[in-house]
């Protein structure tokens, strides 16, 4: 059983990365694990200012925006799981935002659980290589952060609300979730 954080970063709660963000949840709570959930699309994430005072004051941004809220889920998680439509060959702004405040957590000499990741994600090009800046910073923030990566999906040609509900994309993350221990 493991503690898993499931971090969003659409804002269209019927879209398609939430379609495979609530299969990747069914899998893993079926194999047994805690999951959490933070949709960074829907929330208050403001800009890290870089004042470095990460936890000065006992939260870890001193901003006090709904990142701290992320960041005691962050604190208790073992798999930190993205799961995130492409903007601009990038991560949206908003889950930028969150990841960009992961920063506290160094600033602030706290020490993370976190053992593996995945990244689930989908764009509206024909091609992989449209995901290739997001996969690379992926890469680098799990090599830095010393997480292991435990599985991609990278969905293509997601132009319509809804194209990940057909065809295998769906059952691709419930099972990516249920091989989760
Ligand atoms: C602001 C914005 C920027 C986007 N940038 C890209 C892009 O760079 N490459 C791409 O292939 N698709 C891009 N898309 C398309 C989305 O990645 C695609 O529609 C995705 O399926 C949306 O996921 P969602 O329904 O979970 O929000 C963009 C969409 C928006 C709204």
């Amino acid at each position: 059983m493991k503690k898993i954080l499931v971090l969003t970063g659409s804002p269209r709660t019927d879209g398609n990365s939430f379609a495979l963000a609530d299969a990747f949840i069914k899998g893993a709570k079926e194999a047994g694990n805690e999951v959490m959930r933070f949709d960074a699309g829907l929330k208050k994430i403001n800009p890290c200012i870089a004042c470095n005072a990460c936890f000065s004051e006992g939260r870890a941004c001193i901003q006090n925006d709904d990142f701290n809220d992320l960041a005691a889920l962050i604190e208790k998680a073992e798999i930190l799981v993205f799961v995130t439509p492409l903007y601009w060959y990038s991560f949206p702004s908003q889950i930028k935002a969150a990841i960009d405040k992961m920063y506290s957590f160094l600033i602030g000499n706290k020490e993370l659980n976190l053992q593996g990741a995945m990244l689930i994600a989908c764009c509206g090009d024909g091609t992989k290589e449209a995901f290739e800046g997001m996969v690379k910073s992926y890469r680098m923030i799990t090599d830095y952060l010393r997480i292991h990566d435990m599985g991609k999906l990278l969905v293509t040609s997601a132009v319509e609300k809804g194209y990940t509900k057909t065809g295998t994309f769906c059952k691709s993350a419930e099972e990516m979730g249920k091989k989760i221990k």
